[in-house]
């Protein structure tokens, strides 16, 4: 499935995208926080000469995400920014003064961080970001995770001190669960997906991926004409394409969000004009891309940003993985896991697809940036789909925390 939703009065429309969070500013904000955090290096924009000429483009760039701070992960940076603001907010009101970043480890700050308890629902990453943010303060966190979610992701956010709710049911029936008991306990949510009243602190986790296209623009010699953003809830498509339309103007890429066939929220959303829940299917491989109905912030940028909408099958993603593994002509070998290539396959799709491939304007000019959402945060699934061990391809792929 597929659909151009091409704005005419785009212009106008930008103009109402949250610039105070999604542009320069707020992105250079992001880099001043993550220049105070241990584990911070940028991500690697890699180059694959090989891929591109077999898919008839000029360039093809993808930012590796499983180098983040450690988690292996693009999610590093939304739920960790955000519980640390968060904290700073609440030490500037009790000590009656603005308290900066360089002040975390403050013992005045840390007392009050120790008072915090921050809780999530979670398919995996977003809950290790929220995790590791919280043990970075001295806050507790608490994380809902349902019965999909592996005991090796379950593990990997535990490793961080949090205590671990499963639920029933599915990721959104998690979001419920975790909104219900942190309101009865004033436990403050982290989520990366909005609703109605409860937009906020979700606009700060997607502020934290803006460091994303911040570096990715920093790294390429050129803006990219195209970019391909795989979406769960939306917030890491939207904080991309936002940043970009913010940033470049008319020179914005075209902007593609790829989704799984089987969980794809956002372009039923898209074909209808406002947010659609979708009914559960069979579960995804591509686990964290499984979710059912948007997050309102995310669709609310996407509205005025993006430009496609499309979905990609199972085998395609793994075809993906098993393709950024065993490399053609010179290009480097990279762990991208199921949900991490998915906007990969939806490049891999749109430029083997005569009608896509036209829609969208693909020929042998186009620079095209993907990005690797995930190295192989669940290392034995990522074996069981590409025969490989991720370490032996790359000695530290981010499934340690
Ligand atoms: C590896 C990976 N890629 C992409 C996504 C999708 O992000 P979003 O839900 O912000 O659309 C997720 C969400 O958890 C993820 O973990």
């Amino acid at each position: 499935m597929f659909l151009v939703n091409r704005h005419p009065d785009y212009r106008t429309r930008l103009a109402s995208i949250d610039a105070e969070t999604l542009g320069i500013a707020a992105a250079r904000e992001v880099d001043r926080f993550l220049g105070h955090r241990d584990n911070h290096t940028e991500t690697p924009l890699q180059t694959l000469p090989g891929l591109a000429a077999e898919l008839g483009l000029a360039e093809l760039h993808i930012k590796d995400e499983g180098y983040r701070l450690g988690l292996g992960s693009f999610k590093a940076l939304g739920g960790s920014y955000a519980v640390i603001r968060l904290v700073l907010e609440e030490s500037s009101r009790r000590l009656g003064r603005t308290i900066d970043v360089g002040e975390l480890h403050d013992a005045a700050v840390k007392a009050i961080a120790a008072t915090m308890t921050f809780a999530c629902a979670t398919d995996g990453n977003h809950g290790r970001s929220v995790a590791q943010g919280a043990a970075l303060v001295g806050a507790r966190s608490v994380i809902f995770v349902h019965g999909g979610v592996s005991d090796q992701r379950v593990a990997a956010i535990a490793r961080f001190g949090a205590e671990m709710v499963r639920v029933d049911g599915t990721y959104d029936d998690s979001v419920v669960e975790a909104a219900r008991v942190a309101g009865e306990k004033s436990w403050t949510i982290v989520s990366d997906t909005s609703w109605p009243g409860y937009e906020r602190i979700p606009l700060l986790v997607m502020q934290g991926y803006t460091a994303i296209g911040h570096e990715a623009l920093r790294q390429l010699a050129e803006p990219p004409t195209h970019v391909f953003v795989q979406a769960g809830v939306g917030g890491i498509a939207a904080a991309v394409a936002g940043h970009l339309a913010l940033v470049l103007g008319d020179r914005r890429p075209l902007f593609v969000v790829v989704e799984p066939a089987r969980a794809a929220c956002l372009l039923e959303t898209a074909k209808a004009g406002h947010i659609v829940k979708v009914a559960h299917g069979e579960p995804t491989v591509m686990a964290m891309l499984e979710c059912y109905e948007p997050s309102r912030v995310a669709w609310r940028i996407l509205a005025r940003a993006a430009d496609a909408f499309m979905t990609v099958d199972e085998d395609e993603a793994i075809a993906a993985m098993n393709r950024l593994a065993r490399p053609v002509a010179q290009d480097p070998a990279i762990v991208g896991g199921e949900s991490g290539v998915a906007g990969l396959a939806g490049l891999m799709r749109a430029a083997t697809t005569a009608d896509i491939g036209a829609k969208l304007a693909l020929d042998r000019s186009s620079r095209v940036l993907v990005i690797n959402t995930e190295g192989a945060t669940d290392p034995v699934r990522y074996t069981e789909l590409v025969g490989l061990d991720p370490a032996t391809l790359r000695p530290s792929s981010g499934q340690t925390g």
